[in-house]
């Protein structure tokens, strides 16, 4: 029992804490979501968010303790996501994080959010890394988006990135725009469902004929035009979603779908034909956008044609939670305590 590891997640507005054994069984995944707390200005609001990861922190680690059927002292480390994210919502993590290790006498191991993303497909799963690499990545989320190639949960190279908006952020503004609640993402696939994905021709950015990078900020200024027309003088616009049918907003939700879709599917066959070396074996997708049934069924097209495997977490693995955290700490080194017991939370994006 000794080998179990103790997750850590705060980077954004999920507290979550996790058991997870060394061969990444995940015996509890508790998560506390914020949603109702930033639901009325429809994102992430900072200050709420840290505030909230110190309310919610003790009470979601008795849950995952109590779910696992463990006591603290059987955990043998502490694997924390100490980057990127919101600064807050980091110190609280990472403070709290050290606070176990030190007590428990046993090593932190802090571990980078987005890449736990790219490995939550191997939790529950008796896969092992050295047989799916090289394996070519992707992170789609709130936060991020991403292509990486991996060599190993060392060995991470960014083939390309967002040069604006999150996929995921895309999905909530779009769905903002259309009227509906926060996070958005689930709501827009719910709506696009009634929809015609082809009703709108919105732009799938291309970026040039060989850019592994995307942008979502013209697609969603395509569905703002198609939701409240043209802006007038001054910037007002001509209406909101109150003036669209039901049947309008799901053509606009499937047609944004769609295009956003097309352009994962794009860049991530442009990512495998540029691919140097051996070409990869696996598709390793995750992030809260890796839910969504059509993006998932886009990367096991993309996959199928190219031969490779594909590996999709199971949707609650997608979105942030603290079992992917420790899951990543199983495949890591053992870091050096001194180093690792004075981190300080980084906010950016490791390339
Ligand atoms: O991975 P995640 O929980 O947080 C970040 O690390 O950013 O991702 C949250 C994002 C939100 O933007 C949410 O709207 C989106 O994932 N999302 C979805 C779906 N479920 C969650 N987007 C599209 N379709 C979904 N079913
Ligand atoms: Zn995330």
């Amino acid at each position: 029992m000794r080998s179990l590891l103790l997750g850590v997640e705060t980077t954004c507005d999920e507290t979550a804490f996790s058991v997870v054994t060394g061969d990444r069984r995940v015996l509890s995944n508790a998560i506390a979501t914020q949603h109702e707390l930033h639901a009325e200005y429809a994102g992430v609001v900072p200050e709420i968010a840290s505030r909230a990861h110190v309310e919610r922190l003790l009470p979601t680690l008795r849950r995952a303790l109590d779910e696992a059927g463990c006591m603290l002292d059987q955990v043998a480390a502490i694997a924390v996501a100490d980057r990127p994210g919101l600064i807050g919502s980091l110190l609280v993590g990472l403070s709290a994080a050290k606070a176990l290790a030190w007590s428990l006498g046993v090593p932190l191991i802090p571990v980078d959010h987005v890449h736990a993303h790219l490995f939550a497909p191997l939790l529950d799963t008796p896969a092992s890394l050295e047989d799916l690499t090289p394996a070519l990545g992707l992170v789609v989320s709130g936060g991020h988006t991403a292509l990486y190639a991996i060599g190993s949960a060392t060995d991470i190279r960014m083939l390309g990135s967002t040069i604006d908006d999150a996929l995921g952020e895309a999905f909530d503004k779009a769905a903002t725009t259309l009227g509906l609640g926060h996070p958005g993402g689930p709501l827009l696939e719910r709506l696009a469902a009634d929809g015609d994905d082809k009703a709108h021709a919105f732009p799938v950015s291309r970026l040039g004929s060989d850019s592994t990078e995307f942008s979502f900020s013209g697609l969603k200024t395509a569905v703002l035009y198609a939701v409240r027309g043209l802006p007038q003088r001054g910037g007002v616009f001509e209406r909101d979603h109150t003036a669209l049918s039901e049947r309008q907003k799901a053509d606009i939700a499937a047609s944004f779908q769609r295009a956003a879709v097309g352009a994962l599917a794009l860049k991530l066959e442009r990512a495998i034909d540029q691919w140097a070396g051996p070409k990869p074996r696996t598709l390793l997708a995750g992030g809260g956008v890796v839910a969504n049934r059509s993006v998932r069924n886009a990367l096991e097209t993309v996959a199928d044609r190219h031969g490779m495997s594909v590996m999709l977490p199971p949707m609650p693995f997608c979105t942030d939670n603290a079992a992917m955290v420790a899951g990543l700490a199983t495949l890591l080194p053992i870091p050096e305590q001194g180093e690792a017991m004075s981190a300080s939370p980084r906010a950016t994006v490791s390339r």
